[in-house]
């Protein structure tokens, strides 16, 4: 496994294999990698024959008051997980590498980007497709990988290579939970012993929605109450909405296509998301 941190060093070591007609399958992350990175790590290793992860906290997804600073890091554990995993190139690029002075130039999406969370996070689906069209230069990876967990994001990227023609075939990998059906995060780590127990409403309140709809339920209030019945246990609840899967519009009643049941929460300080797809 190589680490590196330039783009140059990247494009160097990549010519090779590209010359050999091998497909390059890329997994972006911010780091502080757990069993949901590692499983787009194994998607990609299946589907192409180098796998590139790469480590950067991209500052410009992370509005003024949010956890920028505090983001958890620990690159050698990182690497560790990338090395037993197999990963062919991890690339952790400094932030004046990908920023360099005067950069301006930035990806502005569009419908997708408004509803969820681009309603409580101005700017911060801007900085995910700014970062993401980056690295995508970079790598020029065949094939990316995303997780289903960051669902709005996925739409977002996939819908950007659409629009602007990038070459990428977008994956999107299904959520891993913890045991007792938390889903896996980062920012998992903040979240005290206490905290932990209560973050489970979420998932709890999505999985009572799709029990629900699988019994029969097609109508979008009663899905939508009934998970947000199961959330009285989390600090600050700012969104349960059910949207169409392809448009991330408000689903209607009653339900006849795919849509996602989607939540973000505080639980102490510390900011969760999670959703189900009910279809
Ligand atoms: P990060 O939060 O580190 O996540 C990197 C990738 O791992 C994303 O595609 C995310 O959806 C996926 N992932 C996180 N938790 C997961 C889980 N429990 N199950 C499955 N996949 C999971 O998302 C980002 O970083 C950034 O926005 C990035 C795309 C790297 C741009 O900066």
């Amino acid at each position: 496994m190589q680490t590196i941190t330039t783009v140059a060093e990247l494009r160097r070591a990549l010519a090779s294999d590209r010359r050999a007609g091998k497909r390059v399958g890329f997994v972006p992350t911010m780091g502080y990698l757990h069993d949901g990175h590692l499983t787009l790590v194994e998607a990609s290793r299946l589907q192409s024959d180098v796998t590139v992860v790469s480590v950067f906290v991209n500052p410009t997804q992370f509005g003024p008051n949010e956890d920028l600073s505090t983001y958890p890091r620990d690159f050698a554990r990182d690497e560790k997980l990338c090395r037993d995993a197999n990963v062919d190139i991890v690339f952790a690029p400094d932030a004046r590498e990908v920023y360099p002075g005067r950069f301006e130039t930035f990806i502005e999406p569009g419908e997708l980007a408004k509803p969820l969370c681009g309603a409580f996070r101005p700017g911060h689906f801007r900085g995910v497709a700014t970062v993401v069209c980056k690295l995508f230069n970079m790598v020029q990876p065949d094939i990316a990988f995303f997780g289903q967990k960051d669902f709005q994001q996925c739409a977002v990227v996939r819908h950007m290579a659409v629009d602007l023609n990038l070459p990428i075939e977008i994956v999107t990998v299904p959520t891993v939970r913890e045991a007792d059906g938390l889903a896996m995060s980062s920012r998992n780590r903040y979240l005290s012993e206490e905290e932990r127990r209560r973050a489970l409403a979420i998932s709890r309140g999505l999985f009572a929605a799709v029990d629900s709809f699988r019994a029969g339920e097609r109508e979008v209030e009663k899905l939508v109450s009934l998970a947000k019945g199961h959330l009285d246990e989390v600090d600050r609840l700012q969104y349960v909405e059910l949207v169409d899967q392809d448009t991330l519009k408000a689903a209607e009643s009653p339900l006849c296509r795919p849509a996602a049941m989607c939540a973000a929460a505080y639980v102490g300080s510390t900011r969760l998301i999670d959703n189900v797809i009910l279809a």
